[in-house]
């Protein structure tokens, strides 16, 4: 175990400035964004996928990516393809997360979700299209990665959405509804698989693309499973305490759906306190490689400050 306090103190004192890094690298994940799905015949699935894909977020999906493949000695044009299938992947999982089916949710950043837009039957359509597109972009428009990578790349993306990674942990969410006496062990698996596998993914394909050692993928993606972790504790935590118009989607839902949380389970403190034990553990991880460490460390750190 790694003492919390000693690792935020030592970067607290960095220089490094995450909000300038978040907002360039955000701003960049954008124009990638926009410029990857133009609006063709039949207009109405292109605007819908494009509706939900632009509609702004935190990109903490594509920054882990490009930032993980930088440290690891890449670029950000080799990532940049891998970045935007993660966001795409991402989006699509929250359109079809919303739905009446799953969550019914009218909100998501800050906009009416997609079936409310352009009826569930697009909405699905355009979360299909958004999943099958994730994959041909990285396959297409990947430059300057040896093609052996840009398949593990391929496969590793796979493996995260499919019953192994999202949907299995989405189905445990769903059959857990309503089930108040839920342990942490199965609430651990819901989130290391609805929300941490994608966040490991992030992490291990930017690695992936720059042919990075066993070692340093095991490395990393112990980083992002604890990160993956914390993150969801926060999430369940914002959910309590922030306001809608800080999350940009409906607030206070666990509670009214009687979800189990870690909150729930553990209280609003003893929830910090893990989320905060677990970004110390991540960080602790990157000691290794120095300042090039410096923007995944201060991310590790983002995740626990956040207010939205
Ligand atoms: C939001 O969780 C939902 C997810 C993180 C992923 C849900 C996964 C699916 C719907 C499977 C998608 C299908 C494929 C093929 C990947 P939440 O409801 O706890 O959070 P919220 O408050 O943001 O809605
Ligand atoms: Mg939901």
């Amino acid at each position: 175990m790694v003492e919390t306090e000693e690792i935020l103190t030592e970067t607290e004192q960095s220089t490094f400035n995450l909000k300038s890094y978040l907002q360039q690298r955000k701003a960049l994940v954008e124009q990638a964004l926009d410029r990857s799905i133009s609006i063709t015949r039949p207009a109405t699935i292109y605007e819908a996928m494009r509706y939900s894909l632009l509609a702004g977020g935190k990109r903490l999906r594509p920054i882990l990516c490009l930032a993980t493949c930088e440290l690891a000695g890449g670029t950000i044009e080799m990532a940049m393809p891998t970045a935007c299938a993660l966001e795409m992947i991402h989006t699509m999982s929250l359109i079809h997360d919303d739905l009446p089916a799953m969550d019914d949710d009218d909100y998501r950043r800050g906009k009416p979700t997609n079936h409310k837009v352009y009826g569930e039957d697009i909405a699905i359509l355009a979360g299909d299209g958004l999943l099958a597109y994730a994959f041909e972009h990285v396959a297409l428009t990947t430059k300057n990665v040896a093609p052996e990578k840009i398949l593990q790349v391929i496969a590793c993306l796979g493996r995260t959405v499919g019953a192994a990674g999202l949907v299995g942990g989405q189905v445990l969410d769903l059959e857990s509804e309503g089930k108040t006496d839920l342990d942490a062990e199965t609430l651990t698996f819901i989130h290391t698989h609805k929300t941490g596998a994608l966040l490991r993914a992030s992490v291990e394909s930017g690695a992936i693309l720059t042919g990075a050692s066993q070692t340093d993928i095991a490395r990393l993606t112990s980083y992002a499973q604890n990160i993956g972790l914390a993150f969801q504790i926060i999430d369940d935590i914002l959910d309590i305490t922030a306001t809608n118009e800080q999350l940009g989607k409906t607030a206070g839902k666990d509670i009214r759906a009687q979800k189990a949380t870690y909150p729930s389970l553990w209280g609003l403190e003893k929830s910090q306190a893990q989320a905060r034990q677990l970004v110390a553990e991540a960080i602790a991880q990157l000691k290794i490689y120095g300042d090039r460490a410096k923007p995944l460390t201060a991310i590790a750190e983002f995740i626990v400050t956040r207010d939205r």
